[in-house]
C-alpha cells in the first residue's frame, strides 16, 4: 500500500513537472539548441519546390532576426520561379568564371539584401541569413548559404532584376539561401577547433 502511494505521488510529480510552463520552455529551448547544432549545409536537392507554407514559415523566421536599433534593414526576395532561379544561378556562376550550377540544383532561393544606408546592414543581413538557414532545418528543409550576392546585385544585370521586382533603394546583396527538400543525408560537422572559446571568469 505504502509503495502504491509513493508511486502515485511520483507519477503526479512527473506530470506536474511536465505541465509546468517553465519546464516546457526549457524543453523547447533544448530543441532549439539541437536544431542549431544539427543544421548542415545541404548540397543536393530534390527538384520540387517546397510547400509554400513551409517556405513562408522559414521566411517569417528570417524577418524576426535582430537588427541594429531594430532598423529591419534587410529584405528577402523569395524566388521560386524556375527561370529567375536559373538566371540568378547563371549570374552567380559568371562571377566565379564557371558555368556549373552554384545552387546545387536547389529549386528555390531566398535572396537577402540589406539597405546600405543603415550602419549595421551587413550584420543585420547576416543574421537574417542565419535565421533562414536554421529555420529551414527546423521545418525539415535543406539549405546552404551561397555567396556572391553582393557582386551579383552590384552588376548591371542584378540592378535590372531589382528594378524589375520593384525594389528601389540602396541595397547590397548579402547572401543567397538556397532551399529545398534535401536529396542527401546531412554531412557530419567538422570537429570544433580547440581554441574556439575563451572563458574569462
Ligand atoms: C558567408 C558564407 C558564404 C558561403 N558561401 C558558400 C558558397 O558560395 N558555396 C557553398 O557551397 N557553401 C557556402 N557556404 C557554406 C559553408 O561552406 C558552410 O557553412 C561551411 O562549410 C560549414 O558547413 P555547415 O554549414 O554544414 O556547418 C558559405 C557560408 C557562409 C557563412
Amino acid at each position: 500500500m505504502k509503495h502504491y502511494f509513493l508511486s502515485a505521488a511520483l507519477l503526479l510529480g512527473i506530470l506536474a513537472a511536465c505541465s509546468n510552463p517553465q519546464n516546457e520552455t526549457a524543453m523547447s529551448r533544448n530543441e532549439t539548441l539541437e536544431n542549431l547544432k544539427t543544421r548542415r549545409s545541404i548540397r543536393a536537392y530534390q527538384d520540387s519546390v517546397p510547400d509554400m507554407n513551409l517556405l513562408k514559415q522559414v521566411i517569417e523566421a528570417g524577418t524576426y532576426a535582430p537588427t541594429g536599433k531594430g532598423s529591419q534593414s534587410p529584405i528577402i526576395v523569395a524566388v521560386t520561379d524556375r527561370e529567375t532561379r536559373d538566371y540568378l544561378s547563371k549570374l552567380n556562376a559568371g562571377i566565379m568564371g564557371t558555368s556549373g550550377d552554384p545552387f546545387y540544383g536547389a529549386p528555390a532561393v531566398l535572396v537577402v539584401l540589406a539597405d546600405k544606408s543603415v550602419p549595421t546592414y551587413l550584420y543585420d543581413g547576416s543574421l537574417v541569413m542565419g535565421n533562414l538557414l536554421n529555420a529551414a532545418h527546423a521545418v525539415g528543409l535543406g539549405s546552404c548559404w551561397i555567396h556572391r550576392a553582393k557582386e551579383v546585385f552590384d552588376s548591371e544585370e542584378g540592378k535590372a532584376l531589382l528594378k524589375k521586382w520593384g525594389i528601389e533603394g540602396d541595397y547590397e546583396g548579402i547572401g543567397n539561401c538556397i532551399i529545398g527538400y534535401p536529396a542527401q543525408e546531412a554531412p557530419q560537422p567538422k570537429p570544433r577547433k580547440a581554441d574556439y572559446v575563451y572563458f574569462v571568469e
